[in-house]
């Protein structure tokens, strides 16, 4: 697994509940939005039909698709029979920590 930095600790503490931003970290896109004020962070790949989550938004602890406005959960990815690849986050010395794994071509 990679932990991933994401150095910008003020914009995400600030962060609009249900809101969603991106960031190109580690070779790829992610996102990350806040829910009762607790930090999430998912790939930015809808898992129905591959959409970006950039124009999506967060209710009741689900990331919904701008495509299809299908849900997904933000704990568990659940939705619609499919699952959002979502991430750990935590807050380590005063920065935002993300882990996810790497494929064997290392995206
Ligand atoms: S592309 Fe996201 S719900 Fe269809």
């Amino acid at each position: 697994m990679v932990l991933a930095s994401i150095n910008d600790r003020q914009l995400i503490d600030q962060l609009e509940e249900g809101k969603i931003i991106r960031r190109f970290v580690d070779d790829q896109w992610i996102c990350v939005t806040k829910n009762d004020n607790k930090v999430y962070s998912f790939k930015d790949k809808c898992p129905h039909a591959r959409a970006s989550f950039f124009r999506g938004s967060c209710e009741d602890g689900k990331v919904v698709c701008p495509v299809h406005h299908f849900g997904f959960d933000l704990n568990t990815g659940r939705g619609h029979g499919l699952y959002l690849e979502n991430y750990p986050v935590i807050l380590h010395e005063d920065q935002y920590l993300i882990g996810f794994e790497k494929n064997i071509f290392g995206f």
